[in-house]
């Protein structure tokens, strides 16, 4: 029987992880648990960074960004020794099991730990929007409203200036974030890996945008072209003189929007319910605006792109 849970964050952080920490405590305290928030992630689980959580420990986290429990990455995690040091940690506060906030590698990690033992539960907490099984991740929302915003703004003197803007944004292997903010934000091109990128329909979209408007805007999401180089081919090969933008950590920022805080308080809620109803190796996601829990290795072995590709259908449409 679960008498005694933890909760982490690991991996990048996202807005809105505070808000499934504090959904989290206050559930589990209500169920009549004891709760203790690890710092640090897997990094503090290994070092034993542990603390009790009460009411209080969550006040006022609801709309504050990043995760005050921190994060960490810790490749080292797969390391079935250092997991030794980790579970013994929790067997020495006599906790029950684990909820693990974060993106593919934090699922992987409670996964690793779960085959030894210990029932586990993940949220998806990450602005990439890179977990099969759920539509949404707790972040993203917020992401691209910072992106969104970005946009505007680089529109106003890209249009000044007759120029183009290229906007590098995050995503880790996932378009999504390129895509979304795209469609929002009216972009005339979007590049990301489900996409593909051909330079020359880059430069022939650019070169008829410049026909009608002052300005054209390229999303390019991370890791797929170097949006400098592009800058210089735009500039050699169209009217435009263009600009890069890498957003960078900015887009990690930041108090979560409405969107976010809600999702986060439902994944918390859901999270802890499942524990309790037995799931022992599970993740909670959204399906079709129901949130749900499904098995992790489901959303580690699922295919994410068909949501990014439709969405880019609607971005070519509306182009
Ligand atoms: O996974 C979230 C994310 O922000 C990705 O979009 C990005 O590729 C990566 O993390 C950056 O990692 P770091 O903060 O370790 O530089």
């Amino acid at each position: 029987m679960i008498k005694s849970i933890a909760v982490l964050t690991s991996g990048g952080d996202a807005p809105g992880m505070n808000a499934a920490i504090r959904a989290v405590t206050r559930t589990a305290l209500q169920m009549g648990l004891k709760v203790y928030g690890v710092h640090d992630g897997y990094l503090g689980l290994y070092k034993g960074q542990i603390e009790e959580l009460t009411r209080r420990s969550v006040s006022e986290k609801l709309g504050a960004g990043g995760t005050f429990l921190g994060t960490a990455r810790l490749p080292e995690f797969t390391d079935p020794e250092i997991r030794k040091v980790a579970l013994r940690n929790l067997h020495i506060y006599e906790i029950d099991a684990l909820i693990a906030i974060g993106g593919d590698g934090t699922y992987r990690g409670a996964l690793a730990l779960n085959q030894m033992g210990l029932p586990v539960v993940t949220i998806p907490g990450t602005i990439d929007n890179d977990i099969a099984g759920t539509e949404f991740t707790i972040g993203f929302d917020t992401a691209l409203n910072t992106v969104v915003e970005a946009a505007d703004k680089l529109r106003d003197t890209s249009s000044s200036h007759r120029r183009c803007s290229i906007i590098e944004v995050m995503g880790r292997n996932c378009g999504d974030m390129a895509v979304w903010s795209a469609i929002a934000c009216g972009a005339e091109v979007c590049i990301a890996k489900e996409t593909g990128f051909n330079l020359q329909d880059v430069i022939e979209n650019i070169k008829n945008a410049a026909q009608h408007k002052r300005h054209a805007i390229v999303i390019v999401a991370e890791h797929i072209v170097d949006s400098e180089e592009l800058a210089r081919e735009i500039t050699k090969a169209t009217p435009f003189e263009a600009r890069a933008t890498v957003l960078g950590h900015i887009q990690r920022g930041g108090s979560p929007t409405v969107r976010d805080r809600v999702l986060a308080s439902e994944m918390g809620v859901k999270a802890v319910y499942a524990l309790l109803d037995g799931d022992t190796h599970h993740c909670v996601a959204t399906n079709g605006n129901q949130v749900i829990s499904m098995p992790i290795e489901d959303a580690l072995n699922g295919d994410d792109t068909q949501q990014t590709l439709r969405e880019y259908e609607v971005f070519k449409v509306l182009w």
